[in-house]
């Protein structure tokens, strides 16, 4: 791949989405536009570049779904959803009858589906029935299309205990592939928005008890991730819960935040 449209493909990919390709990853770069290259029948990656340019505010979507990484899974990292399960238990408990929560990186919908299960297990424990909702956003309006179908095969619902596969999930059979789709009694907790985090201010008024940033921040570069994670102080009440990937943490010294677990923070002021 030419230097030049190499270069160039990462400066609009930085700019449209906060996202920082590491040096060197000509080739996978390389491999991902080769499916817009098919996909529009052209020739080349600079022909695509030309072509990127001219329908820059329609193609820049589809540059991004095929740029970003979109791994997820049920239950991934497992602890976070006993930690979101107690605090919600408390708010609950202590008489909260209005409860939002945000998962601001939610791929194809297994994480927001997994914090729905979490809270409406709760709710079910306590004989609750908060005014409780969860926002779920990507930048990929591919996977917000299937965040929003809701329908998962048997090989990715492997981390879902059954009780709660039976609870909240019915057998669906699509081209001949069995499916498990969420029932409207979970789907409807959640509300699937594209939104680009790497463009703060949010038009989210808040406040909210916790947000779910996982998995995301480390494709941004510091100037990034300190806004966002300021953005995120802004929307929380004081005491909601930042959960972030086990791998990622907060900018050094980002004010307000204190620590509160395993890759959790918690808004301090
Ligand atoms: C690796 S997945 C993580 C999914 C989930 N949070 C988890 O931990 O399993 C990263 C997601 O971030 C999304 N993403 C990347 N850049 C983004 C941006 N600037 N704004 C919003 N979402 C973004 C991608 O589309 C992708 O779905």
């Amino acid at each position: 791949m030419q230097q030049q449209v190499y270069e160039r493909i990462c400066a609009l990919v930085y700019d449209e989405a906060g996202i920082r390709i590491r040096p060197g990853k000509e080739s996978m770069v390389a491999s991902r536009l080769a499916k817009r290259v098919r996909a529009l029948g052209l020739e080349s990656e600079t022909d695509y570049l030309e072509y990127l340019e001219r329908e820059l505010a329609t193609e820049v979507v589809a540059l991004l779904d095929v740029i970003s990484t979109n791994v997820t899974s049920f239950y991934r990292e497992s602890e976070h959803f006993k930690v979101l399960a107690d605090s919600h238990r408390q708010l609950l408990r202590a008489g909260a009858k209005r409860v939002r929560y945000w998962c601001a990186a939610s791929s194809t919908g297994e994480e927001p589906y997994t914090i729905a299960m979490t809270l409406a297990e709760v709710e079910r424990e306590l004989g609750a029935r908060p005014d409780c909702r969860l926002l779920a956003t990507d930048i990929s309006t591919r996977v917000l299309k299937e965040a929003s179908d809701g329908a998962y095969n048997n090989a990715r619902m492997a981390g879902v205990p059954e009780e709660l596969r039976k609870r909240y999930f019915a057998r669906t059979e699509i081209a001949g592939v069995e499916m498990h789709r969420a029932i409207p009694e979970l789907s409807s907790r959640i509300m699937f928005r594209r939104l680009n985090l790497s463009q703060p201010p949010f038009p989210m008024r808040g406040p909210l008890d916790a947000v779910f940033c996982r998995n995301v921040m480390f494709y941004f570069d510091e100037p990034v991730k300190e806004a966002l994670v300021a953005e995120f102080h802004r929307l929380l009440k004081p005491g909601g819960l930042l959960f972030v990937g086990k791998s990622e943490s907060l900018p050094p010294g980002s004010p307000g935040y204190v620590r509160a677990g395993s890759s959790v923070f918690r808004k301090v002021n």
